[in-house]
Parts: structure tokens; C-alpha cells; sequence
């Protein structure tokens, strides 16, 4: 009878232990355990005001949660790209010197046209359609 009762206190306390751990651990597994946001596409934005580019210049917006650039060329005409490297991913830049898109993170190249002119990026950037209405200019997404 004694060690039925010893192996029922046993049980008892490996129980308690159990959810003891399982308080302690759940808000540890729920903080490590990514939350998966449910981003809404997000079609076109406004990424700039029509006066606030000049000829060759260009300017980071964002897109839903991803950076853009939008690029007015030498000819003063508006060119709309996914900002995101295809090398690993850093953010393009314009540089006016070169009148190219710039990674500096590892010198890759694109022309204005997002084709890839030199260095590591494996394909051109992604090209957005982008127009004017009003005072502002809207960049879309374009329809694959
Ligand atoms: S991430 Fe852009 S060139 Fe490597």
C-alpha cells in the first residue's frame, strides 16, 4: 500500500512538473516562434511628388513593406523598379555619376532600363509601371 501511495505521489509531482514547464516554456516558444503577418498586396503608391525629382536624380519609396526606387533619367522621364537587389538583396541606389542603379554591397550594376550591366546580381530588377495624376506620381505594380 505504501509504495502504491509513494508511486501515486510520484505521478502527482511529474504532472505538476510538467505543466511547470509547460508555464515556463509557452511564452518562450510563442517569443522565438516568427508571427506571420498577413501582408495585403499592395498594388500601387504614391512615390514621390511630381516637382520633387529633378534629371537625373532618383529616390527611395516604399512599396507595401518592400523599398522601390523611382528614377527620373537624364531625359526626364520617370523609371519605377523594386529597389531590392537580385544579387542578396540589398537596397539599389541611383547614382548620378554613372547615370546607373547601384549596389554598394557588392558593386553590381543595372542600367536604367534595371538590366544588369555589370557585377554579381543575377537578373534585372524588377520593373514597376509608374505615371502621373495630379501632383503625384504613382508607381504600379505591373501585371505579369
Ligand atoms: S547584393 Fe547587390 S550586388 Fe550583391
Amino acid at each position: 500500500m505504501a509504495l502504491s501511495r509513494r508511486k501515486f505521489l510520484n505521478g502527482l509531482l511529474g504532472i505538476f512538473s510538467l505543466g511547470g514547464m509547460a508555464a515556463v516554456m509557452s511564452p518562450v516558444i510563442q517569443y522565438l516562434t516568427p508571427v506571420k503577418k498577413q501582408e495585403t498586396a499592395v498594388s500601387s503608391v504614391v512615390a514621390a511628388k511630381a516637382n520633387e525629382l529633378t534629371p537625373n536624380t532618383g529616390k527611395l519609396f516604399r512599396f507595401g513593406s518592400k523599398p522601390g526606387i523611382l528614377i527620373m533619367t537624364p531625359d526626364g522621364e520617370y523609371r519605377a523598379f523594386s529597389a531590392i537587389c537580385t544579387h542578396l538583396g540589398c537596397t539599389v541606389q541611383y547614382s548620378s555619376e554613372e547615370q546607373q542603379i547601384w549596389c554598394a554591397c557588392h558593386n553590381g550594376h543595372y542600367d536604367l532600363n534595371g538590366n544588369v550591366v555589370s557585377g554579381p546580381p543575377p537578373r534585372p530588377l524588377e520593373a514597376y509601371a509608374c505615371f502621373a495624376k495630379g501632383s503625384e506620381i504613382f508607381v504600379q505594380r505591373q501585371k505579369s
